[in-house]
């Protein structure tokens, strides 16, 4: 089987999960889409209203203002990269009433992350990126606690480059706020953007990793 199809068959576990109660509201899961040979794939929350509408990952706003970023900072396609979440169904405040009747959304529970997880660790080690890009707190606790970092506070790591091995494979780990934090907090979009020509420069090989061993 091709990293296509791999993907594809992960897709559709996901598609008819039932692990946890997020499957009785979800109109559509999200399990990610891109390119199966992404070198670089980004990493969300949670789907939101749009996203759990559309059964795809980051066509919102705040997914507006990533593809921005994407195709004008990075200067890629968004068809080139690979887009998911950690959490693949949308998590709304009431578990009684459809998401799609709900407005608002929730952040996910360590028991959702817990259970949803494995979807995303088997994404990771078909496609084997280069560089991971942790969108926002939930993204960064998951994927920087694989690699033994720990942390308190976003603010002080973001724009910053871990080293680890995810998915079998030696990896770059970079990690910004998330995107929909410009919409609530405008000052943020300057800081995102300012990271993104940061992860520019580290896809062209101009900057080097920042180890963790130079945060202690
Ligand atoms: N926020 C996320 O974290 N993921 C999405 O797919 C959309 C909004």
């Amino acid at each position: 089987m091709n990293k296509e199809d791999m993907l594809n068959k992960i897709a559709e576990e996901i598609r008819n999960c039932t692990k946890c109660h997020l499957a009785k509201t979800r109109t559509n899961a999200v399990p990610g889409e891109g390119n199966p040979n992404a070198r670089i794939v980004f990493i969300g929350e949670a789907p939101g209203r749009e996203e759990d509408l559309q059964g795809r990952p980051f066509v919102g706003a705040a997914g507006k203002f990533l593809t921005q970023l994407i195709e004008g900072i990075l200067g890629i396609p968004r068809s080139e990269v690979f887009i998911t979440n950690v959490v693949k169904c949308r998590p709304v405040p009431n578990p009684n009433v459809p998401a799609r009747l709900q407005r608002g959304n929730r952040e996910p529970t360590e028991e959702e992350i817990r259970i949803c997880s494995p979807y995303l660790d088997r994404q990771l080690e078909i496609i084997q990126p280069d560089i991971i890009v942790c969108l926002g707190r939930h993204s960064a606790k998951y994927i920087l606690s694989k690699i033994g970092f720990h942390f308190s506070s976003l603010s002080k790591i973001r724009g910053n480059v871990f080293e680890g091995v995810i998915g079998k494979k030696k990896v770059k780990v970079f990690v910004t706020f998330h995107p929909a934090a410009a919409l609530y907090k405008p000052p943020w979009r300057k800081i995102i953007e300012d990271d993104f020509r940061y992860l520019k420069s580290l896809m062209e090989g101009k900057r080097t990793k920042i180890t963790l061993e130079d945060f202690f």
